[in-house]
């Protein structure tokens, strides 16, 4: 029996809907820096997806021995390889969901913000040439640092004059998976009851999880909160300090990617009862960019949980007044940068 993603429930539980009938192996998804520690993982995880025909694999190295392995595998999806920029415009033709997990990542004592000067150019080329070649593309952004890799990407389609804000998603996925985690941990919960909605961005206090908002309702003593809140926060370098040097999170995170591309197809293919925490262009906030739980749709972003910024506990009313400074510099950060490239 061939594996499915649905099968493993990587996506997150759902109401069945009346009207929803799962069509099977029906869209394009590319995954840009597709031969790197997330790249290959997320690669496996989306080949076994009965959404998806076809598998686009793209890298600037090593990309070729990635596919054939990969288009082993006996699940629906035909698997192709493209390297280099001759090859980019014929692995985007035609998709409908671009994942871009393409950059350097961190080592123990830098910041997300560290990879910027890399990481901020290989978006900004990539995201160039979705413009020209699947302008109607999903955009998923994984690259950090993700506070200022999509505003970037914004600024690059607004540029090219094909700017959905509706279909560009920084990916926070994994900040909701470790929230479930450790929180199912503390408490003794079923991992696959757990909620965890996690706001605001993707970097250090930047990271929000609204542990008043969990669901099932759980009370947690102001100890428990600071203590939480503190691992949800580093837990990316957790990780970063485990490898020493050899990388960031890149399992998991393939994982939560996974997760996010599954979300994204069944949303295309008709299922409405589709929510995901994502950092996007949003109106919640005073701030452009902002994660929050929204609901997707055929078009992407079909609404937003706005109840996630409204009735905070004191905690978190005080987090999300702290943050907004450093999601703001970060914000502008990338505008100014991609706006001084144009
Ligand atoms: P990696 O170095 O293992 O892989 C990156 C891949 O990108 C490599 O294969 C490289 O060849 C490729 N690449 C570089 N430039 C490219 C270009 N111009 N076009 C296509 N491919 C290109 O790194 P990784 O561990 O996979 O991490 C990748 C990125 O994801 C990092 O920026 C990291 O910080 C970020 N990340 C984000 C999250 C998140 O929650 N959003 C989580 C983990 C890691
Ligand atoms: C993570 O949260 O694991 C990623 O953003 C990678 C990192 O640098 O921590």
């Amino acid at each position: 029996r061939a594996l499915h993603a649905s099968s493993l429930k990587l996506a997150p539980k759902r109401k069945p809907a009346n009207h929803f009938q799962p069509r099977a192996s029906t869209f394009k998804v590319a995954v840009l820096g597709a031969a790197g520690g997330i790249g290959q993982p997320l690669a496996l995880l989306i080949k076994m997806s009965p959404l998806v025909s076809s598998l686009h694999l793209y890298d600037i190295a090593n990309v070729k021995g990635v596919a054939a392995d990969l288009s082993h595998c006996n699940t629906p999806s035909k698997v192709l390889d493209f390297t280099g920029p001759s090859e980019f415009a014929n692995c985007l033709k035609g998709v409908d969901v671009v994942v871009i997990p393409a950059g350097v990542p961190r080592k123990p004592g830098m910041t997300r913000d560290d990879l910027f000067n890399i990481n901020a150019s290989i978006v900004k080329t990539l995201v160039e040439a979705i413009a020209v070649h699947c302008p109607d593309a999903f955009i998923l952004i994984i690259s950090n640092p993700v506070n200022s890799t999509v505003p970037i990407a914004a600024e690059v389609l607004k540029q090219k004059g094909v700017y959905d804000p509706k279909k560009l998603f920084g990916v926070t996925t994994l900040d909701v998976v470790r929230a479930n985690t450790f929180v199912a941990t503390k408490k003794n919960l079923k991992l696959i009851d757990v909620d965890v909605p996690v706001i605001g961005g993707h970097a250090g206090i930047t990271i929000l999880p609204l542990l008043s908002k969990v669901r099932p309702s759980v009370h947690f003593t102001d100890g428990e909160v600071q203590e939480l809140t503190a691992r949800i926060q580093n837990a990316g370098t957790e990780v970063v300090e485990a490898k020493a040097g050899a990388g960031s999170a890149t399992l998991s995170m393939a994982y939560a990617a996974a997760r996010f591309v599954e979300s994204s197809l069944r949303a295309l293919d008709g299922d409405n009862d589709v929510y995901e925490c994502s950092y996007v262009p949003s109106e919640l906030t005073d701030l452009p960019f902002f994660a929050s739980r929204v609901k997707l749709g055929k078009n992407g972003v079909e609404a937003f949980v706005s109840s996630d910024v409204q009735g905070l506990s004191e905690f978190e009313t005080k987090a999300l007044d702290a943050l907004k400074p450093e999601l703001k510099a970060s914000i502008e950060k990338g505008v100014s940068f991609a706006q001084k490239q144009a």
